[in-house]
């Protein structure tokens, strides 16, 4: 069924294993996901971003994509739509009202108060459907569609700015940036532990982690015994799905029916997204 993530990510805190959100791209990223969740008998996100959702056109044709195909497949464990980085309050009514289950309002950029409030206008109309809100401070480097934070640019949540911002929005889980990176890391990610735990203890929710490609595993674990129950997840899927496009195609150069290369580069994001299900803890937990 499709669900807010409330329930999904308390579940996940409460017995320590996170769930993962997966970004879809296109119809074949939606086709892997649900796959390979009813395959682990996970709970699962479906993150779009919204240049993910204008590439599939639209917030309507993106839900009615995961709808449809949830009742093709007779999709039987937890899924949420998600809108990844809402860029503003009117993006995130248009989701709200065009079937998101859940959305993340990312008023990162502005400062603390102007955060709150216009995560707190989110909340407000979110709650009245029965919608989730996900909302960041600090800043989370790399890039992401329009979004590009520089290094200099990146920063570190404040442990009592996350408190006063949850607080006061009544937001359902809370993403502090805290040294992750959208895209490949530089070297090995140097993840803010001391701060995510102090952040758990003010806050009691669940804790989000963007940029989850190329974080090790013993980085995965840690944060998820300090309370992160949702990892964010797409370079790694866009990454193992291109390379395999890329052999396909080189080794049979006349091959031009989209099915013979976007198939192979589907099962190859299956493969990954259940791989990261075992590993988060969430697979045979729907
Ligand atoms: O919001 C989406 C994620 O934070 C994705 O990060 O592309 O580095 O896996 P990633
Ligand atoms: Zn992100």
């Amino acid at each position: 069924p499709l669900v807010s993530m409330t329930e999904m990510l308390n579940k996940g805190k409460d017995e320590g294993y996170a769930v993962g959100q997966f970004n879809l791209n296109n119809l074949e990223y939606v086709q892997a996901i649900l796959q390979a969740a009813e395959e682990e008998q996970s709970p699962v996100i479906i993150g779009v971003s919204e240049g993910a959702a204008k590439y599939c056109g639209g917030f309507k044709v993106t839900v009615a994509i995961v709808k449809s195909l949830m009742e093709a497949y007779n999709t039987t464990v937890p899924v949420a739509i998600h809108l990844d980085h809402g860029s503003s309050f009117e993006k995130c009514a248009e989701a709200i009202h065009a079937g998101f289950t859940s959305v993340m309002i990312d008023g990162s950029h502005f400062p603390l108060e102007e955060n709150i409030a216009l995560t707190k206008k989110v909340v407000e109309l979110a709650h009245i459907h029965g919608v989730s809100v996900e909302a960041e401070l600090g800043r989370i480097g790399g890039q992401e569609d329009d979004i590009i934070v520089d290094d200099a640019e990146a920063a570190y949540a404040i442990p009592s700015e996350c408190d006063q911002l949850v607080r006061e929005t009544g937001v359902d889980c809370f993403a502090p940036a805290l040294g992750s990176v959208h895209g490949p890391y530089k070297g090995e990610p140097n993840l803010g532990f001391d701060r995510m735990e102090e952040v758990q203890q003010l806050t009691g929710l669940p804790l989000v982690l963007h940029g989850g490609t190329g974080i090790p595993t013993k980085d995965i674990q840690r944060a998820i015994s300090l309370g992160t129950a949702k990892i964010n997840v797409n370079t790694e899927s866009q990454i193992a799905q291109a390379k395999v496009v890329r052999e396909v195609l080189n080794e049979k150069p006349d091959l031009y029916d989209p099915r013979k290369y976007l198939g192979p580069g589907r099962d190859k994001i299956k493969e990954t997204v259940m791989g990261k299900m075992r590993e988060f803890g969430s697979s045979q937990k729907a």
